[in-house]
């Protein structure tokens, strides 16, 4: 059946949907949200093909886990399959509780609260604590999790360059010290896979009284003590006021968390929208997170793996001469420049049998438009190789 367009709809809303380029063009044709007909660890099949998945978060493997498996179905047995409504209206359940005790001790936190998306987790942990009149400080490249938090906050943001505790300084010297203020950053920025220079920044936070939130949806699992994240990774867990983050990555699951002092976790039950209107975290998603976040503590072997794929990938990346954006960690960015170059270099990489992101301007800056792709402890030998000959090829025909 063919889609009607609204383009002459009497309903504005319906024309700018229909007149839209972006959704025109995906119509046709879109290098996003292909269906794959089954998966297997690192490998899809997308229209009878296999490829080799290196666009996943799943950075340490651990989605396929016997163990994560199992937890989940055994969840999903005895808890059903939904709580089916927001814990304060029907009540949480005991795998909530005991996966926020278990998280916050994991972070050194005194408390933690699960939701059902990273991203309610990461907006809210702005949204929730910052208010009209305050100032909030964010790094020009958050992701868009935090700004809408930030919007929804209806404080007054300031960005500062990507990275740059100067800029911040700069900013922080010129703004009022009556003004309460909250500093917005990530742990690793998921694009650039840069890690936050965590120690001038907490400092900077510190000097100024400012609370200081850390999205860690890509350092954990990958930073830190038995991947506590970057707080740890820099032993400045004590200056991090709130570290929120996803499940769905490292802990192979979908979900998100948000960790602080009881107080902080406490206010957020009750004063933020997310948190109090929207159902929670279903059972099998908080077992196979439980599961995961065990396997980091006892099996350091999947990090091991992630860091050795990381850095054998990394180097081959180098020697074709490729930029990598300084990237520190798996998440690793090839940066094509133009928006035609990243389309092809992306499309010959298909072609070959790898499967990556696009990701062009304005979902990054000017001049960097870039494939994305991500390591995983789970990426094979043969697998690394064959990666290697892709990227050889697709670089050849640029
Ligand atoms: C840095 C960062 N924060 C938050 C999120 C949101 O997490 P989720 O996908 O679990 O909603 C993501 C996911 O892409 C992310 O990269």
């Amino acid at each position: 059946m063919a889609f009607p367009l609204f383009t002459s709809s009497r309903k504005p809303l319906l024309r700018r949907c229909a007149e839209d380029q972006v959704t025109r063009m995906r119509l046709k044709y879109s290098p996003y949200y292909h269906t794959m007909q089954s998966q297997k660890g690192t490998t899809v099949t997308l229209d009878g093909r296999e490829l080799i998945m290196l666009a996943s978060n799943d950075y340490l493997g651990l989605s396929y886990h016997p163990k994560v498996i199992e937890a989940a179905q055994a969840a999903l047995a005895r808890w059903g399959s939904s709580p089916t409504g927001a814990r304060i209206s029907n009540g949480s359940r005991a795998y909530h509780t005991e996966l926020e005790r278990r998280l916050a001790a994991f972070l050194g936190r005194e408390a933690c609260h699960v939701h059902s998306a990273g991203y309610l987790s990461c907006l809210t942990s702005v949204a929730a604590f910052a208010q009209k009149g305050d100032l909030v400080l964010a790094d020009k490249n958050l992701h868009s999790c935090m700004w809408d938090g930030i919007r929804l906050s209806l404080a007054t943001a300031e960005r500062f360059s990507h990275n740059n505790p100067a800029d911040l300084r700069d900013i922080l010297a010129n703004s009022s010290s009556d003004q309460a203020k909250l500093i917005a950053v990530e742990g690793v920025y998921s694009m650039e896979g840069h890690i936050c220079r965590l120690p001038e920044i907490a400092q900077l936070a510190e000097e100024h009284r400012a609370l200081l939130v850390l999205d860690d949806a890509h350092g954990l699992g990958v930073l830190g003590r038995q991947g506590r994240g970057t707080a740890d990774h820099f032993g400045l867990n004590d200056k991090v006021d709130v570290i929120c983050g996803s499940l769905s990555k490292s802990l192979a699951s979908t979900g998100g968390f948000v960790a602080a002092s009881s107080e902080v976790i406490e206010y957020m039950r009750t004063h933020s929208k997310q948190t109090v209107f929207s159902a929670a975290l279903a059972p099998a998603q908080a077992a196979a997170a439980m599961a995961a976040l065990e396997l980091l503590q006892t099996e350091p072997e999947h990090n091991e793996r992630l860091w050795a794929n990381t850095r054998r990938y990394k180097a081959m990346l180098r020697g074709l001469g490729l930029d990598i954006w300084e990237s520190e960690t798996p998440a690793v960015p090839i940066v094509l420049g133009s928006r035609e170059r990243a389309y092809f270099f992306w499309k010959t990489l298909m072609e070959q049998g790898v499967f990556t992101v696009l990701s062009t301007v304005p979902a990054v800056p000017p001049g960097k438009d870039l494939i994305r792709t991500a390591i995983s402890a789970m990426h094979t030998e043969e697998q690394l190789e064959r990666i290697a000959l892709a990227m050889a090829e697709a670089k050849k025909q640029l």
